[in-house]
């Protein structure tokens, strides 16, 4: 058995995404990036899937917190997106560009976003270069119900 990589690659890409930053916080620190590899995994109780890089910061926060947020992107928030997953002076500086609120959970909520939810870590599979957080979401904020950013229509490309 042999794997084809440039199928693997070309099928993998067809994965629709959506574009969202996570959240996260520990102790007085907050950071957040951009995050396309998300999907829900169940109804009741209601879980988040979420593929989080072994090597960013946000990964051993998200670990050692047990908790992390994912605001939904509005479709005219490219900008914002490309903010959040460049690198930064200091850790959490990439909230400067967009007024947020911390939720119940303690977590960055993007007062300009679409919304957020605030998720309890309940499980993880560490295993290649991300790990798999399922969340299971404790709170929701609705600001706007429009439509929000998907990774297609940005021209950028995250799997394969
Ligand atoms: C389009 C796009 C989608 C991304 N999706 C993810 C993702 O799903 N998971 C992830 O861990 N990183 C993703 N990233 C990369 C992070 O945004 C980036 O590594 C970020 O700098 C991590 O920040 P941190 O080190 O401060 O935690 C994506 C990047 C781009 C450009």
């Amino acid at each position: 058995m042999s794997l084809d990589v440039a199928a693997k690659k070309t099928l993998l890409r067809k994965i629709p995404h959506g574009l969202f930053i996570c959240g996260v916080a520990e102790a007085d620190h907050i950071n957040g990036f951009t995050a396309s590899w998300v999907t829900q995994g169940s109804f009741e109780p209601p879980l988040v899937v979420m593929a989080v890089r072994a090597d960013s910061t946000s990964h051993g926060m998200i670990e050692r917190s047990g908790r992390f947020s994912l605001n939904v992107l509005r479709a005219d928030q490219k900008d914002l997106a490309a903010v959040f997953f460049k690198p930064q002076t200091a850790v959490g500086g990439r909230f400067d560009a967009t007024p947020f609120k911390l939720g119940e959970l303690g977590l960055p909520i993007l007062e300009e976003a679409v919304g957020g939810v605030e998720c309890v870590v309940v499980g993880q599979v560490k295993h290649g270069d991300h790990s798999v957080f399922v969340g299971e979401v404790r709170t929701a904020v609705l600001h706007q119900d429009v439509a929000a950013l998907d990774l297609a229509s940005t021209g950028w490309s995250y799997g394969g």
